[in-house]
């Protein structure tokens, strides 16, 4: 029988571990077990919602895999046996976007607490938002990103699919996808949901959710838990440059970060960019020296503006929404380049 409104009852378990719970949702046929790693698409369907248009939970370990070798180097096995064309001779998606878990809290999007989230766990710092939970949001290419993708946004704004096809084909400087490659990508993308246990439902929570009468509670608790979309808020630079944000003081510790997770991840010798930075005084000197003058190494023009891909130049770089950096870290990344280059 499938799971409906009506003939759900939940119960709770509480382990013996405080935090630790079980949610056992009783259907009258079969009983289904949640635990923390189940996908949370499967706590909504139970709790009545329909899934969304680009779920795939039929998808096979094969398309998967598939999604998964497209995503990391480009190519995969197609179903004729052979090696698949590159998706974009420049870029992986994974050059722009973390395959992981990139926020502590899946709720919230503050870029500090991911920049140190990044560094602990070893990540990179990049623009465009990450592929964990991409499934579970509601929009895409939100806010402000149809300022710079214009009417191409419209499509893309409440499908996965379609976003995924303007990333391959636009933000990549690629090509679209073939059907099977799109469906690899959307198993992949479907395989890679938050997990009960990201949202760090209190006991107390935890009750709410499984007890409320009203189902469309239930729903929006839960949804309270993590972001249904990646916010985008694109930043303008001080109004004297020379001076930086005001009030804002920058630290180079915090900077140097930025720059190594970041920057450095495109940007060294054989990175995705052509041009290569040496860590030497010489470029933080061009840097520094390019403050509050119209030049390509303009840090807060560079990263309010990124660059566009033009005529025989398909490579581009992304620019930074505040919600990926911060003003703060913005000038902790010039005062970065400031030491370093005395
Ligand atoms: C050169 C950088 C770059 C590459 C390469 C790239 N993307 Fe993106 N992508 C972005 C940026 C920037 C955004 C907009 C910000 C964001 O992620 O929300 C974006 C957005 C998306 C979105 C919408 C995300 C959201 O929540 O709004 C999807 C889906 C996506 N990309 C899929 C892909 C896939 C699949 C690939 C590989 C085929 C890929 N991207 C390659 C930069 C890139
Ligand atoms: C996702 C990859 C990526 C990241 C991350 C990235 N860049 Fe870039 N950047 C590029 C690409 C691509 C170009 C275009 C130039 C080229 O490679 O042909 C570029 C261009 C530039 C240029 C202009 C260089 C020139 O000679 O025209 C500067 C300056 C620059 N980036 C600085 C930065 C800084 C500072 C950061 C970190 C805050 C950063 N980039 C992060 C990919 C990236």
């Amino acid at each position: 029988m499938k799971p409906t409104a009506r003939n759900t009852k939940f119960f709770l378990f509480t382990c013996t571990v405080a935090s630790c719970f079980l949610m056992v949702l009783a259907l009258k046929s079969p009983e289904v077990a949640f635990s923390e790693d189940t996908p949370i698409s499967q706590v909504l369907v139970a709790l009545g919602e329909s899934l969304p248009k680009h779920a795939r939970p039929k998808a096979t370990a094969k398309q998967i895999q598939q999604g998964k070798d497209l995503i990391f180097t480009g190519r995969t096995i197609g179903p004729n046996g052979k090696k698949s064309k590159y998706i974009s001779r420049f870029y992986t998606c994974t050059s722009c976007h973390s395959p992981v878990k990139e926020d502590p809290s899946v709720a919230s999007f503050d870029p500090q607490a991911r920049l140190d989230h990044a560094e602990e766990n070893g990540l990179k710092f990049l623009q465009g938002s990450t592929f964990y939970g991409i499934a579970n949001r509601e929009s895409w290419y939100n806010d402000d990103y149809e300022k710079k993708y214009g009417d191409l946004v419209k499509p893309a704004r409440n499908s996965l699919a379609e976003s995924t096809q303007l990333c391959a084909k636009v933000c990549s400087s690629g090509r679209y996808l073939e059907e099977w490659e799109l469906e690899g990508i959307l198993a992949y993308f479907w395989n890679n949901q938050l997990k009960i246990k990201d949202l760090e439902l209190s006991e107390k929570e935890t009750y709410r959710v499984i007890n409320s009468k009203d189902k469309s509670e239930s729903i929006a608790l839960l949804k309270k838990k993590y972001a249904v979309k990646s916010p985008a808020t694109f930043g303008s630079s001080p109004k004297r440059q020379d001076l930086g944000f005001e009030g804002i003081q920058g630290n180079p510790e915090n900077g140097k970060k930025i720059y190594e997770l970041s920057c450095m991840s495109c940007h060294q010798d054989g990175g995705v960019s052509g041009v290569a930075f040496t860590n030497s005084k010489v470029d933080f000197q061009k840097f520094r020296r390019s403050i509050g003058k119209k030049t390509d190494y303009n840090l807060y023009d560079i990263i309010r503006k990124g660059t566009y891909a033009g005529q025989g130049k398909p490579r581009y770089m992304p620019l930074y929404p505040k919600e990926r950096m911060s003003d703060q870290q913005l000038e902790d990344l010039r005062a970065y380049i400031e030491v370093e280059s005395n």
